[in-house]
């Protein structure tokens, strides 16, 4: 079965959970996750994606998705506690995000994490052609690389972490920290979404396991594995299309119509995580309205909440206090037919959140942290006419590129409401050379760039081993 010339090894097949059980096969599409942003890289490739189905037990078999062939790996009921809800994203995912929430651990969830990642690694070197390349994607899957590299020295590996890597302070901690750096070297190349987690990787191979770290990447045992910063982007022209179809802006003035036509729409759309600066962002808002700076129904917050991660302790917790004050905030300052905060927690297809970013004046995307938040991107890419506001955390890494956005720090409460009325301020038909700028830098730089930009780079890697 040796004949994967492209192998993607991420946590979760590009398919929607209930898919498999179902025997319905669509590409996974939820905004901000990982199987949306490879989609448009991948969709007509001659490509293998290794990963789980997304239920616990066995996989039934499954069909090539958009022209990708599928592998599954299988998780049991307690792998996927111990591995995805447990070391995943309840030790490695609040660390990794700044430590906002206190990262748990736990001796079983690594076991757990070691067993799952080998084998990822058995199907990926089950399945990859001689001199193959394999991509191993994201925070999941840290130890795969080395353990590939064991079991198939022959392939080209790479390894893409889509999430902050955090600074030495906070990695420090992890009880099995040089075992992780170890396991992400096993790469040929290791990318990063910013030159910060760069330079916070090297200075971690530096001092845990005393390699060399300069600017050509790390060498270590005689090897020298290169590093590097690709920030991940969308499919620009793909959204650009979807929001300039008559369908999209006719249910974008539909939906200002059913919010009662205010005067200023304001957007966030998030998974609910307490990444997301989702508590702050309505603890700013609900000030405003009492302070009497805006008032409801002429300014209208639209929040989506989009489903995730709810068997997870301190993600259940986050949802119920985000429900908790989108009702308070509701019952102080709504009236009967009139709410102040829409929230709506559901998956939204392509079509309809094109149509939401169309009809929203403000776009509020305000992490406490963030890899890089393709929200924020697509926000700029749907508005073809040029208008629209973007404000923006400081901590996501997309702050990085969209520098005309409304930059704020998020645990401002201050800074967050002077900003939005700012924004709220500008005017909502007139186009903004700010999202000019911004526009024309996701063209260039969008989601095709980005994999051919790491691609190139792990090609070059490879070259003179
Ligand atoms: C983050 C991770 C991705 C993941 C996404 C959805 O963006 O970096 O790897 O696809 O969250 O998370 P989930 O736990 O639902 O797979």
């Amino acid at each position: 079965m040796r004949d994967a010339s492209l192998v993607v090894v991420a946590s979760r097949l590009p398919i929607n959970d209930a898919a498999a059980s179902e025997g319905v096969f669509e590409w996974r599409r939820t905004p901000g996750g990982l199987g949306e942003a490879l989609h448009p890289v991948l969709i007509n490739k001659p490509a293998t994606w290794i990963g789980w189905a997304g239920t616990p037990g066995p996989t039934p078999p499954l069909i090539d998705v958009d022209g990708v062939h599928l592998v599954p790996v299988e998780l049991s009921e307690e792998d996927f506690q111990d591995h995805y809800e447990g070391f995943a994203n309840s030790t490695l995912w609040p660390l990794y995000h700044d430590a906002v929430e206190p990262a748990v651990h736990h001796r079983r969830w690594w076991e757990a994490y070691q067993r799952v990642n080998q084998r990822y690694a058995d199907r990926a070197a089950e399945v990859a052609a001689p001199g193959a390349v394999v991509w191993v994607q994201d925070y999941h899957l840290q130890l795969v690389p080395a353990m590939l590299r064991e079991l198939r020295p022959d392939l080209r590996i790479g390894f893409f972490l889509h999430v902050p890597f955090p600074p030495p302070e906070l990695f420090m901690q992890l009880p099995r920290r040089a075992e992780i750096l170890f396991g992400m070297l096993g790469a040929d190349l290791i990318g990063f979404q910013r030159s910060h987690a760069v330079h916070n990787f090297h200075l971690l191979v530096t001092k845990v396991l005393c390699a060399t770290a300069d600017e050509h990447g790390i060498s270590l045992g005689g090897r020298t594995v290169r590093t590097g910063a690709f920030p991940i982007s969308i499919d620009t022209a793909e959204m650009e299309a979807l929001a300039s179809r008559d369908e999209v802006v006719r249910k974008a003035a539909e939906l200002r119509a059913d919010l009662g036509d205010p005067q200023r729409v304001i957007l966030s759309v998030d998974r609910l995580d307490y990444t997301k600066g989702i508590e702050h962002r309505l603890k700013a808002y609900r000030e405003l309205l009492a302070d009497g700076r805006v008032k409801a129904p002429e300014t209208v917050l639209v929040q989506v909440g989009i489903p995730g991660r709810e068997r997870v302790e301190q993600f259940r917790q986050l949802r119920d206090r985000v429900e908790r004050e989108v009702g308070r905030i509701n019952g102080d300052f709504g009236r009967l037919g009139v709410a102040a905060v829409h929230y709506l927690s559901q998956v939204f297809d392509r079509t309809e959140l094109a149509a939401l970013y169309r009809a929203a004046d403000v776009m509020a995307v305000t992490p406490l942290r963030d890899g890089m938040n393709l929200v924020a991107k697509e926000y700029v890419a749907a508005r073809v006419d040029g208008c629209g506001a973007l404000v923006l955390s400081e901590f996501a890494g997309a702050a990085a590129e969209l520098t005309q956005a409304y930059l704020v720090n998020p645990h401002d409460v201050e800074g967050v409401k002077d900003t939005l009325i700012e924004a709220l301020q500008a005017d909502p038909a007139e186009p903004s050379p700010q999202l000019a700028a911004m526009r024309a830098h996701i063209r260039e730089h969008d989601i095709q760039a980005w994999a051919r930009s790491y691609l190139t780079a792990l090609e070059a890697a490879c070259a003179g081993r």
